[in-house]
């Protein structure tokens, strides 16, 4: 891939200046769904699918941009002066928004640009299927500012600035997992992460003879502005319901046991349901880490599957398809577990499979999947591997 860019870089940036190779991987969230923005746990890693870079700095001020994925109807990259980016630009090249949104971030924190930069993406991330494209390519623009223009910005800013260019510029009110485990992810290890305080923890993700397999859908997933934004204005409405009792920052402070005790103040019956998937989804989270860690896959697998009925039940951010994907690992020997991953309204879902059990689940899960929804399944082997930067 990295060869072929540089070809591709040549000819449309010219050979004036050698270009530095970057990859950002996606994620694959293996338990804590919808809980990050609610101040929870989430346990996700950063997989071996993702997206690479090629950047150089240019004379001039202007960023110029070119992606092999997005631009296959353009043929030049597109160009801004870096003085014109700001956060109210919106532009029809969808795809540019994110990095712009990045560099807007950085200009309103105070980070002054020595030089313009020739950026060409090029990934193998499959889009819309909720593995955090979008993360990707925040992180990685903002990590080759920082290494460019030597801002030295850690990997835990790199993803709140990521996140902030999300929340204020794209417009999709999203939680900081995605960013926070593109960058900070680590080879072998999943990310127990606190979104309320940002401690982190990393866990081996000791599997085992069993592989993480990640099942597309291909029922696109769209997020921005619609129902994961609701699912977010619901929660907060059960929050400020309950906080006219309790003194509580947000709705993981609660236990299961507190949520019951205090579920009288809540004054929409689906808004209850909403808080009931938060906390109870911020507990199995942590109970699956610690299944890890002590090696009891089994009991991993089993809050997984519960993750799913949460979701499907009380969230409602699966649709059929995923449930279907879901339950047909659910029924297969050598499934330790199953779920749908990421925001949900189509996506992936992630499954822990004994290897031994890994053709006969793609046939069968493929076949069975196509017979009932008419849709083709898409399957990928994944292990877990470091963060964003430089390669
Ligand atoms: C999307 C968001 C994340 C998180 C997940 C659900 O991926 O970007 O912040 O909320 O959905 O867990």
């Amino acid at each position: 891939m990295i060869n072929e860019m540089h070809k591709v870089f040549a000819q449309i940036f010219g050979t004036d200046s050698t270009p530095e190779a970057f990859f950002a991987p996606g994620r694959v969230n293996l338990i804590g769904e919808h809980t990050d923005h609610e101040g929870g746990f989430v346990f996700p890693c950063a997989i071996d699918f993702g997206i690479y870079a090629l950047a150089a700095k240019r004379p001039d001020n202007k960023l110029c941009m070119y992606s092999l994925n997005f631009d296959k109807d353009y043929n030049s990259p597109f160009e801004i002066l870096l003085d014109d980016v700001h956060e109210n630009l919106n532009i029809n090249r969808s795809w540019v928004n994110y990095p712009l949104g990045v560099v807007s971030v950085l200009k309103s924190h105070g980070y002054k640009f020595n030089s313009g930069i020739n950026i060409l993406y090029a990934g193998n991330l499959p889009d819309g299927a909720g593995l955090s494209s979008s993360a990707a390519i925040e992180v990685l623009t903002a990590k080759i500012f920082s290494e460019l223009e030597s801002f030295n910005i850690d990997g835990v800013t790199a993803a709140k600035f990521s996140q902030e260019a999300e929340n204020n510029f794209v417009g999709m009110h999203c939680g900081i997992m995605d960013q926070f485990a593109v960058s900070m992810g680590k080879k072998n290890h999943a990310v127990l992460l606190n979104c309320s305080s940002l401690e982190y923890s990393y866990a081996p993700l000791e599997l085992g003879s069993c592989r993480i397999i990640i099942t597309n859908s291909n029922v696109p997933h769209s997020l921005v502005g619609s129902e994961y934004n609701l699912r977010r204005q619901q929660c907060e409405a059960a929050l400020a319901d309950i906080q006219r009792v309790k003194d509580i920052k947000c709705l993981c402070d609660l236990t299961l046991d507190e949520l019951d005790e205090y579920s009288y103040l809540v004054s929409e019956s689906v808004n209850l349901k909403r808080a009931h998937h938060a906390v109870s989804e911020n507990a199995r989270a942590v109970r699956a880490s610690q299944a890890l860690r002590s090696g009891n896959l089994k009991t991993f697998g089993r809050l997984m599957n519960a993750s799913h009925v949460s979701l499907r039940d009380n969230y409602e951010v699966t649709v059929p398809e995923l449930d279907i994907l879901a339950k047909l690992a659910w029924n297969m020997p050598g499934v330790i577990g199953s779920r749908m991953t990421g925001g949900g309204f189509g996506g992936c879902t992630v499954s822990i499979v004994e290897e031994s059990a890994v053709k006969n689940f793609i046939e069968s899960i493929g076949a069975d999947y196509e017979k009932l929804t008419g849709r083709k399944a898409a399957f990928y082997t994944t292990g877990s591997r470091d963060g964003a930067g430089r390669i």
